[in-house]
């Protein structure tokens, strides 16, 4: 969570800096802030709300700067507060600090500056620690300092510094949450993410984990935590930052939902030869290896987790060995059972989520091989790995997820057929039909997305509503956990999903007259079980929205209202179903009036435990 940007050059600081946290805000978005060194001392402006509060707050001011450090945040420590905002200074303003991540022996850290220093801290954040501990360590050098404080604090960071004592220098360092160097001509930057600064640099250090990096506006030097130099290789980006803008949509989910087709398209192209046959390339898992795996673990955060949940569907039926899902904030406390014999599948859009990163790290510890499903070239999840399976998603902007969704499930099928067809568990004739039904997903999902008028009138007629229930079996109710989601994350209401045969269990006692529950019955050999549980919610008021295949014509006589996805092998019918849903909340949040591409509370990138 949070975005850094820092620039030293020649050029207006705070103009470039602002921009670039402008191209942050997914990372957090409740307060953000500026520190420039400005007339021979540092000026710190910041404000609560989005940049254009900020924006609002500098608009008379004249600045001449050419070197700076900026923060948007998304507070852990501290509500967003004008005061709790980065970026945050020592007593005299000789230093200041921007900040991503916790510093989790702040509290006794601070306790120590406050009795030992006499040290007044202005805010309530564990980022103002930091900027104290540096001032106490400085004799004459910023970079000694730097490494003096650094030795002292615990956590996840990644922090810029700028100091009116040696005003031609950032110094920046990196300890478990995401930090690149952006190599301008005669200017240089730092950032959290490469679409900050993209628009001045395309040649690129990723910062690694214990490393310490100087930056003047002609040279970038990198230590690490020895304090020796290191080299690191350049990484060009050649991708662009239009793929990063609205292209004519209103909001950048709903430009995401449409890019599924060609996101689907992309993610099978670059694993899928003409004659079906998947090619694993810089992937170097072995048939061998494969044989060796006696047990599959996905492990993820939140939608990428849910795309675990149906791929446990997919890999146990193409490759026939077991699968455990599980959340990676559960997974790392509770000593799981992994070993060489283990297969860790980690998904990941951003590949920053620390959560995902640590239950990473703990199987990597107990022997297990380490295959990701990243979107992010160059992520931390990704280059911790053994291997990386990417979703050629391309940038996901919106903090609600919908195509990266679609593309980590492509993958596991991929890795299922793989993993089938290479240990010979699979059959041939099997594998075929398999890949020719995902081939045709693309064209199946544009016939979607052309329905999106009957979804837009579902959501006028129910945008009000309190609480919505999903059920769904088998991979269908991996698909209501995600419906759900995205219709709490972005509308606000109150939504639940269950693996329908679980109802009857306790939760139909929340069902009452007219609540809305959304009911997906694309398995056939799950049909008249659903239709059962249909018939249990409507006994008791339920309005019903049902999910089915064309030609389950048996489902309008059930349910109130319905929606078909064209048909398809129940295998692979996630890739289509989920869309309508992703859909229903996209308008349901329109008409309630929420702002959809950065919802309360969230940020896009989850670097905090
Ligand atoms: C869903 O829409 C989310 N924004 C969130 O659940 C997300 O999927 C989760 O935080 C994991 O993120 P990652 O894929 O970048 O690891």
């Amino acid at each position: 969570m949070c975005g850094i940007v820092g620039y030293v050059g020649d050029d207006n600081a705070c103009e470039i800096i602002i921009e670039g946290l402008k191209r942050l805000e997914y990372r957090g978005y409740d307060s953000s802030g500026v520190a420039l060194f400005e007339e021979g001392r540092i000026k710190i402006y910041k404000s609560k709300g989005r940049i254009a509060n900020l924006e609002a707050k500098i608009a008379n001011e004249n600045f001449n700067s050419t070197i700076g450090i900026g923060h948007t945040r998304w507070a852990t420590h501290g509500a967003p507060s004008d005061v709790n905002a980065h970026p945050h200074g020592n007593m005299d303003e000789s230093i200041a600090v921007v900040h991503n991540g916790i510093i989790e022996n702040y509290v006794e850290l601070k306790d120590s500056l406050v009795k030992d220093h006499g040290i007044i801290f202005q805010s309530e954040t564990d980022t103002e620690v930091i900027a104290h501990l540096i001032s106490v360590c400085y004799k004459d050098n910023l970079l000694d300092a730097v490494y003096k404080a650094v030795e002292q604090m615990r956590g996840a960071y990644a922090i810029g510094v700028i100091s009116s004592n040696e005003p031609d220098r950032i110094i920046a360092v990196r300890k478990d949450a995401p930090l690149i160097v952006g190599l301008g001509e005669g200017c240089n930057f730092i950032a959290s993410d490469i679409p900050a600064i993209l628009k001045h640099v395309r040649k690129i250090y990723l910062i690694e984990n214990n490393e310490t990096v100087v930056l003047t506006k002609n040279d970038v030097k990198i230590y690490n935590s020895e304090r020796k130099e290191v080299k690191h290789e350049v990484f060009n980006v050649t991708w662009d930052a239009d793929a990063a803008e609205k292209d004519g949509y209103e909001h950048f989910m709903l430009k995401e939902i449409h890019e599924q087709p060609k996101g689907i398209f992309d993610t099978l192209n670059r694993r899928l030869s003409s004659d079906g046959t998947i090619s694993l390339d810089g992937i170097s898992l072995t048939k061998e290896d494969l044989q060796n795996i006696n047990k599959v673990y996905i492990v993820a955060c939140g939608t990428a987790y849910h795309a675990g949940l149906v791929g446990k569907y997919a890999i146990e039926k193409l490759a026939k060995v077991p699968v455990e899902v599980d959340i990676a904030s559960e997974f790392r406390y509770r000593d799981p059972f992994v070993d060489d014999k283990t297969l860790f599948i980690a998904i990941s859009q951003s590949g920053e989520t620390l959560d995902t990163l640590a239950a990473l790290r703990e199987a990597k510890r107990k022997g297990a091989r380490i295959l990701s499903v990243v979107n992010v070239l160059g992520s931390s999840v990704a280059r911790e790995s053994d291997d990386v399976f990417y979703t050629w998603a391309g940038p996901e902007i919106a903090v609600a997820s919908t195509k990266a969704y679609t593309t980590q499930l492509v993958c596991m099928y991929l890795i299922g057929l793989y993993m089938g067809i290479t240990t010979g568990k699979l059959e041939q004739a099997y594998y075929d039909q398999i890949i020719k039904e995902l081939k045709a997903i693309p064209e199946k999902l544009k016939t979607v997305l052309k329905h999106e008028d009957k979804i837009k009138e579902l959501a006028q007629q129910h945008y009000k509503m309190e609480q919505v229930f999903f059920i769904g079996r088998g991979p269908d109710a991996g698909v209501c956990y995600e419906g759900s989601l995205k219709l709490k994350e972005i509308s606000y209401i109150n939504s639940f999903a269950i693996a329908a045969g679980e109802l009857k269990h306790g939760t139909i006692a929340l069902i009452e007259q007219d609540t809305l529950v959304v009911a997906l019955a694309t398995q056939d050999r799950l049909f008249e079980k659903m239709l059962s549980n249909i018939q249990e919610v409507k006994a008791r008021g339920a309005y019903v929205i049902g999910l089915a295949k064309c030609g389950n014509t048996e489902m309008e006589k059930q349910a109130n209202k319905v929606i078909y996805i064209p048909d398809c092998m129940d295998e692979v019918t996630p890739l289509l179903s989920v869309v309508p849903l992703q859909m229903f909340a996209y308008y349901v949040a329109k008409l309630r009036g929420c702002d959809i591409d950065k919802p309360k509370n969230l940020a896009k990138s989850v670097t905090v435990e």
